[in-house]
């Protein structure tokens, strides 16, 4: 069975309320245009009822994410948000180890690591990211690196779990940046990556697992990345805080 083709949008620290519930509709709205792509709104957790009531009001089938998580189910951690948390505003993803977790807020493999346990344990499927800064590929780092945030974000997941992951590709030096990988960049390390859950569970298994690209991914540029064998869907930042943009790079996904 072919791979389900799948568009998520991060919004990020973006839009107040109004301006999110109006984006949502939008989307929601015009979600046939890209018939076939798993679609998936990731707003500021303070938004997820709002954007949860404005999708389902559309009666649409665009899912809903949280950007970030504690591994924890509850207890005392001011400021954060639990997993049964996401899922009783309707969350069915969430975003993992976004490099801008990483390198501002601290994450680590461990932490990431924990935090995609915990979502698989409550039903949430993670969209795990990885990717090299611009010092490590000039460095001939990029395998090397991403090798070692896919083992250290995933280790210790059965097959079964691991089947249920979505990675995200993210060059640090894409984000936000205008300066997209190219295909052939984004396929090199999409292969390096599905080889490497290959031999975390079987070929078969990472047969199965859907990467992302992300990183300055426009309608313009969305296509040739969608041509690629390995490139599955894309996590979308800027682009994804507009209708036009977010449906045009989904619908080069079909
Ligand atoms: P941009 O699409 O704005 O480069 O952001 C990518 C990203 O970080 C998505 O998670």
């Amino acid at each position: 069975m072919p791979r389900k083709k799948i568009v998520a949008g991060n919004w990020k620290m973006n839009l107040d309320r109004a301006k999110a519930r109006e984006l949502a509709g939008a989307v929601a709205a015009r979600s046939g245009e890209a018939a076939g792509v798993e679609l998936v709104l990731c707003p500021p957790a303070l938004y997820l009822d709002a954007v949860g009531a404005a999708l389902a009001a559309a009666k649409s089938n665009v899912g809903l994410g949280g950007q970030n998580m504690h591994d924890k189910a509850s207890g005392a951690f001011t400021g954060e948000v639990a997993p049964p948390m996401l899922l009783d505003l309707g969350c069915t993803y969430v975003i993992l180890g976004h490099s801008e977790r990483r390198t501002l807020f601290g994450e680590t493999d461990a932490i990431v690591n924990a935090k995609t346990k915990a979502a698989l344990a409550a039903g949430l499927t993670p969209i795990v990211c990885v990717g090299e800064t611009l010092e490590e590929r000039e460095g001939g780092r990029t395998d090397a690196v991403v090798t070692t945030q896919v083992r250290g974000s995933l280790a210790g997941l059965s097959p079964a779990d691991l089947e249920k992951v979505v990675i995200a590709y993210e060059p640090v030096w894409a984000i936000g940046t205008g300066k997209v990988a190219t295909p052939q960049q984004a396929q090199e390390v999409h292969a390096l990556i599905r080889s490497l859950l290959g031999s975390l569970a079987s070929s078969e298994v990472a047969g199965k697992i859907r990467i992302q690209y992300g990183g300055s991914v426009k309608p313009d540029n969305a296509a040739d990345l969608a041509s690629q064998p390995d490139i599955d869907g894309a996590l979308v930042g800027g682009a994804s805080l507009k209708a036009d943009d977010f449906l045009g790079i989904a619908k080069a996904f079909r």
